[in-house]
């Protein structure tokens, strides 16, 4: 990853988990998108340990409303060698995740808004872009702060209830991991 710029890290610390549950997907076919791509660090590490396979996509959604940070973005996606397996959708994810086909995806990963009507938005949303057996991931489940009145764990809790007969639990942790059954 030293070829990359990255000003945060919000995602090396996860690598473990998400190799361990999710690095025997990268002898196939991958098509993932993430919600909240910032930088590109977790894109640029899907990129790299993920989706090593030709066919392999990711699709990344994210405001992208500082031009700074979003030229950190482009520059990183350059630096990987593999634009060519990236879509990039700016503005907010409800607005994209409605025109995107049903069940075309392997694997989502959720970090974009943290208040938790958007984070319940954005679960119910995917879940209807991920093919049965992929997996969810949503980020941050306790993170809080003073800002908003509803938080990502709300959203995910009333998830976790409302969809309890259609997605396993694989790890409930900062992040929470589910597959779709
Ligand atoms: C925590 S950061 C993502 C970090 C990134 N996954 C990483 O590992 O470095 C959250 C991102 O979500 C984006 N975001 C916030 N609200 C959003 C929304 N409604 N739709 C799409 N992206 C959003 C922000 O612009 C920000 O870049």
């Amino acid at each position: 990853m030293d070829k990359y710029e990255f000003t945060k890290d919000w995602f090396s610390n996860r690598e473990s988990d998400w190799w361990e549950s999710f690095g025997y997907l990268s002898a196939g076919t991958v098509h993932a998108m993430e919600i909240g791509s910032l930088e590109g660090r977790s894109a640029m590490w899907m990129l790299e340990h993920l989706l090593v396979q030709q066919e392999s996509t990711l699709t990344c959604i994210d405001l992208f409303s500082n031009p700074v940070v979003e030229a950190r973005f482009d520059t990183n996606l350059q630096a990987s060698g593999k634009a060519h397996k990236v879509t990039k959708l700016s503005g907010p994810s409800w607005t994209h995740l409605r025109n995107l086909r049903p069940g075309q995806f392997d694997l989502i990963y959720i970090d974009g808004s943290h208040h938790g009507r958007d984070v319940l938005e954005d679960g119910v949303l995917s879940f209807r872009l991920v093919k049965p057996g992929g997996f969810l991931i949503f980020d941050d489940y306790p993170w809080r702060n003073e800002d908003h009145s509803v938080y990502p764990k709300d959203a995910i809790d009333a998830f976790l209830y409302l969809y309890r007969d259609d997605v396993r639990v694989l790890q409930k942790k900062w992040q929470v991991f589910l597959q779709k059954m």
